[in-house]
């Protein structure tokens, strides 16, 4: 089985706080703006430069964590940067489930229950939804303007290929990250929620943080909505629930990193 480990920053005991990407979950990174969702993302990313078995896919409203990748981790052919061309969101969302439609295939013609082997050839998929509302409400504006009948929406179809993806993809190598501003009912459906396992959850108002952690100590809760940029709470299926203050990786670190590895 492949490990594709990350360290994403200190407990409260100086301890390292690590994730192995490899684990068959989804992210979710929430908080309010500037609480370091970004810098989170450019920290994973960062430590994922170099590798061939890791492609990273996915949208980025604004472009520019993907513009920062240029090349790597398998270039833009499935990375949506822009979305003036919001047509080019379901292309490549529809791609991307007809990758992971053929893995499935693959692993019922081998007999076996999951892919956890990642290679050049069979790489992990990092799909990433960077401002995930933005998106969202991108893709809706696209189809008011259209005049689509429902039917036809990009909005829709874009949100039925990420579900699939969430549902059905972990087992041959896809993991979702999901960044959003909050993680309640209007933006992230309670199916598409309950699929991103491991939760980053920065500064964020009270109500936020007791959806995503639900029985979390009151006063642990209160605390969140008053972090500084970088300290969260991660949870995941494997460690539990912890504080933590995440590393940092400036844009500019992320940029230089991307530029001095060798593609690949
Ligand atoms: N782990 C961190 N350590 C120190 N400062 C951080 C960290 N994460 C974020 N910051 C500070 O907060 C600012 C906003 O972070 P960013 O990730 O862009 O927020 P968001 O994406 O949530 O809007 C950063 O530019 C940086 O100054
Ligand atoms: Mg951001």
């Amino acid at each position: 089985m492949s490990e594709i480990p990350l360290l994403l920053g200190r407990d409260p005991d100086g301890k390292d706080v690590r994730a192995d990407l490899a684990d068959a979950y989804h992210w979710l990174i929430t908080g309010r703006t500037r609480s370091g969702k970004s810098v989170a993302l450019y920290t994973i990313l960062g430590q994922l430069a170099g590798r061939d078995d890791v492609i990273v896919a996915g949208v980025d409203p604004s472009g520019i964590v993907f513009n920062a990748l240029g090349q790597q981790l398998g270039g833009n052919s499935w990375r949506v940067q822009t979305l003036r061309e919001a047509s080019r969101c379901l292309t490549v969302l529809t791609d991307l489930v007809e990758m992971m439609d053929a893995r499935i295939d693959d692993l019922l013609a081998l007999g076996l229950d999951k892919f956890d082997d990642f290679s050049f050839s069979r790489p992990l998929v990092l799909v990433v939804f960077e401002e995930y509302p933005g998106m969202l409400e991108a893709l809706k504006g696209y189809d008011q303007a259209s005049g689509a009948k429902p039917v036809d929406r990009v909005s829709g179809k874009c949100q039925s290929a990420i579900l699939r993806l969430a549902l059905e993809g972990a087992k041959v190598g896809f993991r979702l990250v999901v960044c959003s501003q909050r993680g309640d009912a209007s933006i992230l459906t309670g199916i598409l929620r309950s699929q991103l396992a491991v939760k980053l959850t920065f500064a964020q108002d009270i109500d936020g943080v007791n959806m995503l952690h639900p029985g979390l100590d009151p006063a642990l809760a209160g605390m969140v909505c008053g972090f500084e940029p970088g300290q969260g709470l991660i949870e995941t299926p494997n460690q539990g629930l912890t504080m933590f203050k995440g590393d940092f990786l400036s844009y500019t670190g992320l940029r230089r990193i991307a530029r001095n590895t060798n593609g690949v």
